[in-house]
């Protein structure tokens, strides 16, 4: 096989309970995570040398993403040849459809997308238990990035287990001209008042009967007062977001993407034809999606 090219989503936090920092300078989280239907394709091709190659699709402002050994994806094929103890170089190649900087996760969604096209690539064999544990070293998220559908994330985040979602969402999503630094919104959680510490519980239940009222009413975010603290100009964004008539706005994991719930795909197109009209970008996105799976037919 010359190339190999692996699809990963894009994810949101339907819950994101934060904790006090951890003296590893995280913080414990109990999150509700949903892949959705935005996606970042990486095709790897062997090569003599590292190289990371990005193409953006949709208008997503891709001039901040590292081109050199500093992007994740690098970090990603250095640590998969490292634990097979192999001496091979790909030229890496991401088209990029999550917004960049935008609390969806992207990079963690290409990290674990090289994980998986480079393991087909060599035909490594990684097992799945070793795969989620590289995931884990690259970032909090990523191991969610393969596992992708609706799961509870717990530890920093990287404990991943799938639970049961009865539902189909559909999601609008508003992404920022400008994106938020996800230690920097955690510095800010961190100087404001904590918040209560709850379980999910009720996310859990609307999700195992696709209730979609339940579900609405017990969307939350404990990043969202440190987004907005940092970013006062969300506010008119999640107003007129709410003006739509979505069911409930959510911020997307640090931010500053904002999520609208929608009952329906039609209500949420039509939603989304105001927001264009307004000057804003909008995609209108569904989940549970499945994650990193490999795409490459020919
Ligand atoms: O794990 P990841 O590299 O994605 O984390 C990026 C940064 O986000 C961390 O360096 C930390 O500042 C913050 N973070 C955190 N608590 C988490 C996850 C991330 O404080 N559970």
């Amino acid at each position: 096989m010359d190339s190999v090219t692996v699809r990963a989503p894009a994810k949101i936090n339907l819950f994101l309970g934060v904790g006090p920092v951890r003296d590893d300078g995280f913080h414990p989280l109990d999150t509700i995570y949903q892949a959705i239907s935005l996606y970042d394709d990486v095709t790897v091709t062997e090569a003599d040398a590292w190289s990371v190659h990005v193409e953006a699709i949709g208008g997503v402002d891709v001039s901040e993403v590292p081109r050199d050994e500093h992007n994740i994806v690098v970090h990603a094929g250095l640590l998969l040849t490292a634990h097979h103890g192999i001496d091979r170089c790909a030229r890496i190649e991401v088209a990029k459809a999550i917004p960049v900087a935008g609390g969806m996760a992207g990079g963690s969604a290409d990290a674990a997308a090289t994980l998986v096209a480079l393991d087909r690539l060599w035909d490594l064999r990684t097992t799945d238990e070793d795969l989620l544990a590289l995931a884990a070293r690259l970032g909090s998220d990523v191991p969610f990035a393969l596992v992708g559908g609706t799961a509870r994330g717990t530890g920093r985040g990287e404990i991943v287990d799938a639970v049961t979602d009865a539902g189909s969402w559909w999601w609008l999503v508003v992404p920022n001209a400008e994106g938020l630094s996800t230690p920097a919104v955690y510095r800010a959680f961190d100087d404001l008042p904590q918040p209560d510490s709850l379980d999910p519980a009720e996310v859990l239940a609307a999700l195992e009967h696709g209730d979609l009222i339940t579900l609405a009413d017990a969307l939350r975010n404990d990043l969202e007062p440190a987004a907005l603290a940092l970013r006062p100009d969300l506010r008119t964004t999640r107003t007129l977001l709410e003006e739509t008539g979505v069911m409930r706005v959510l911020l997307s994991g640090s931010g500053p993407t904002l999520l609208g719930l929608s009952g329906t795909h039609e209500l949420a197109l039509r939603l989304r034809e105001r927001l264009l009209d307004d000057g804003y970008q909008a995609w209108v996105a569904h989940g549970p999606v499945a994650g990193a799976h490999e795409v490459s037919y020919a």
